[in-house]
């Protein structure tokens, strides 16, 4: 299990600390009251020292006591966790460190169960009805289809189970909806717009603002993921929108959709480089797996990144912060899938104790350049 970048572990703290409101479970609220009726008892004789032990005593009695119940109940509670594909990289790196997250809460590996949806909503569909009816406790899900989630919160709802969604979030009516019916339902990620922003400013702060052939506009091209996933939408539009905002012309030479893959992404650049060449500087990619097919093309096209071309990706995959150091790619945005993973695993144990959740948990997105890429590479372990 890895350790979130100090930074971001006290904003996924903040967030932590903000939300939840509502009843603790019994052990610890039996605990709680055995604590305020100590500090009664012992109000009117609070010079004593007597009185002072008392309460600290009962104070220790009831942290020991939530503790206990929490980590006794956890060993018991089953978690179902949906992932929309396993062979997606970031999603690989989300899931693992999810799993032992959630053992080094207290969840027995026997109780975690993760299934792979395959990219496909009916087949996921399938596996929530299926966790449903073996009685799980709580689910994390990663929908296939984001426009599905009215249909699944119904589902599990229904069936009285709290629901964490995770990575791919649901539309502003269908999160209101959560608030307006008090589902225990919650959205766990960061805001797509922000990776978007950052990739833009990253090509802003290079001495030419991307403009490599001295034109007075910045010609790209846009490799984009999955166009029903906000991620790959925000990022598009928001890339060239930092761009146009600082006043800079753009022209888009080409906009692909790659599905967030590399053999696609490789693909793609390939025949937009044998079509442009040397006129695309800026090859923005929705994500790194894309961008790493992306220098695939740019090298077999015989192009260097830095001097021919700039190569913009989203999540610090390892291999792509490698490329970030050495120059092949000029930088990524730190998608933070431990933060990400913790506050999911967090936010479900606060739905079995009963203490409950906002309905969205977010979480900052990090630029990365060669000038912060060895504090992060040092993050990812
Ligand atoms: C990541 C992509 C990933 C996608 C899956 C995005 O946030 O940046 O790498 O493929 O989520 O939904």
């Amino acid at each position: 299990m890895k350790k979130a970048l100090s930074l971001l572990t006290v904003s996924a703290m903040a967030v932590s600390m903000l939300a939840g409101c509502g009843s603790s479970n019994t052990a610890a609220t039996t605990a709680a009251a055995t604590t305020a009726a100590a500090t009664e008892a012992a109000a009117p004789a609070e010079t004593t020292a007597a009185a002072t032990e008392a309460a600290a005593a009962a104070t220790e009695a009831a942290t020991e006591a939530a503790a206990e119940a929490g980590s006794a109940d956890l060993a018991d509670k089953k978690v179902g966790v949906c992932i929309y594909q396993f062979s997606d990289n970031f999603m690989t790196l989300f899931r693992n460190e999810l799993q032992s997250y959630l053992e080094s809460l207290g969840f027995k590996p026997e109780n975690i169960s993760i299934v792979d949806g395959a990219n496909d909503q009916a087949t996921q569909t399938n596996q929530i009805q299926n966790f449903i009816t073996s009685g799980v406790d709580v689910l994390i899900i990663n929908p296939v289809n984001s426009s599905s989630a009215a249909t699944i919160t119904d589902m599990v709802t229904e069936a009285n189970i709290p629901l964490v969604y995770i990575n791919r979030e649901p539309d502003a009516q269908e999160e209101e909806r959560w608030k307006t019916e008090n589902m225990n339902v919650t959205y766990v990620g960061c805001d797509a717009r922000q990776s978007g922003t950052m990739q833009g400013e990253i090509v802003l702060d290079l001495e030419n603002k991307g403009d490599i052939n001295g034109d007075g506009k910045v010609s790209y091209i846009m490799i984009e993921g999955d166009p029903e996933n906000v991620d790959a939408q925000y990022r598009t539009e928001f890339s060239v929108k930092a761009l146009t905002d600082a006043g800079v012309e753009v022209e888009c030479l080409d906009d692909q959709v790659g599905n967030w893959d590399q053999a696609q992404a490789q693909s793609l650049v390939a025949n937009s480089l044998a079509q442009h060449g040397k006129d695309i500087e800026v090859v923005f990619c929705n994500n790194d797996a894309m961008a790493l097919g992306a220098l695939q093309a740019i090298e077999a096209a015989g192009e260097t990144v830095g001097t021919d071309v700039y190569l913009l990706g989203v999540d610090a995959l390892q291999e792509a912060c490698d490329n970030v150091k050495s120059g092949k790619q000029t930088g990524t945005v730190f998608n933070d899938h431990i933060s990400q993973s913790h506050s999911a695993a967090d936010a479900a144990v606060r739905y079995l104790t009963g203490e409950g959740n906002e309905h969205y948990i977010g979480c900052d997105y990090v630029k990365v350049t060669t000038a912060n890429v060895d504090d992060i590479l040092a993050s990812l372990g």
